[in-house]
């Protein structure tokens, strides 16, 4: 069984995506870390984010078993991120990675903005997942406050508005909910409500 998770920001999908594939007893991948894992690779070469060939290259050496959470976690590598997911050569090395995870044969759950559309098309529940980019923002807003992290409020509301942004309006593998997937609007839902109902709703597509 695959589960496709997309959506924008800060809308629960990783949190919901972890949670689902416990449920299910599956294997999860937040697609994420992926692409801030070569923006950190970048930062830490010293190289610019706009260095296309670098990106591509580090996107090929990555090695999903290895992501460090914590370190990739930032506000700041989460701009830098969709920043070098922009490019063509970044997205083209990651494929093969993600689907190889998801080809693993009691089937897998995995998080991001093209799941549905692009790396999992023929996943048997697909979930979009979204929430107001104020609510989004405010959750954000805490998680980062709890780490220390001094960012302000509305410093977060303009890097989930700039994301939302450069991800809904990028040629390749724009963020966008795939027709066959069910909308989940968890703006008003707490994440007990939202996995409650991501359960019915793969439930209701495996069954
Ligand atoms: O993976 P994504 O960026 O979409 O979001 P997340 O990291 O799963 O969730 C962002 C924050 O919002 C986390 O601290 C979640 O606990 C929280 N959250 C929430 O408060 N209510 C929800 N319905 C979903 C997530
Ligand atoms: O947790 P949050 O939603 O804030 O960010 P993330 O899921 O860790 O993704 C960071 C950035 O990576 C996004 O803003 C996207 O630009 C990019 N990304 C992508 O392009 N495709 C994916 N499948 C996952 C992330």
């Amino acid at each position: 069984m695959i589960v496709a998770i997309d959506g924008p920001a800060a809308s629960g999908k990783g949190t919901l995506g972890k949670r689902i594939a416990r449920h299910y007893g599956l294997a999860h991948l937040d697609t994420g870390l992926l692409y801030r894992a070569v923006a950190y690779q970048l930062i830490q070469a010293g190289k610019p984010l706009t260095d296309e060939a670098e990106a591509a290259i580090a996107a090929r050496k990555l090695d999903v078993e290895t992501l460090d959470d914590e370190t990739l976690r930032g506000a700041e590598m989460g701009a830098a991120a969709s920043k070098v997911a922009a490019f063509p050569g970044v997205r083209a090395a990651l494929v093969q990675l993600q689907r190889a995870f998801a080809a693993r044969p009691e089937g897998a759950v995995l998080d991001g903005r093209d799941i549905g559309t692009v790396i999992c098309p023929d996943a048997d529940a697909k979930l979009f997942v979204t929430a107001s980019a104020e609510e989004r923002a405010n959750r954000r807003f805490k998680e980062l406050a709890s780490r220390g992290d001094p960012i302000t409020f509305d410093e977060v509301l303009a890097d989930i508005r700039a994301r939302d942004e450069r991800d809904t309006n990028r040629a390749v593998s724009p963020l966008r909910q795939a027709e066959d997937a069910a909308l989940l609007d968890t703006t008003k839902m707490d994440i007990d409500a939202a996995f409650r109902a991501a359960v019915a709703i793969v439930d209701a597509a495996t069954s």
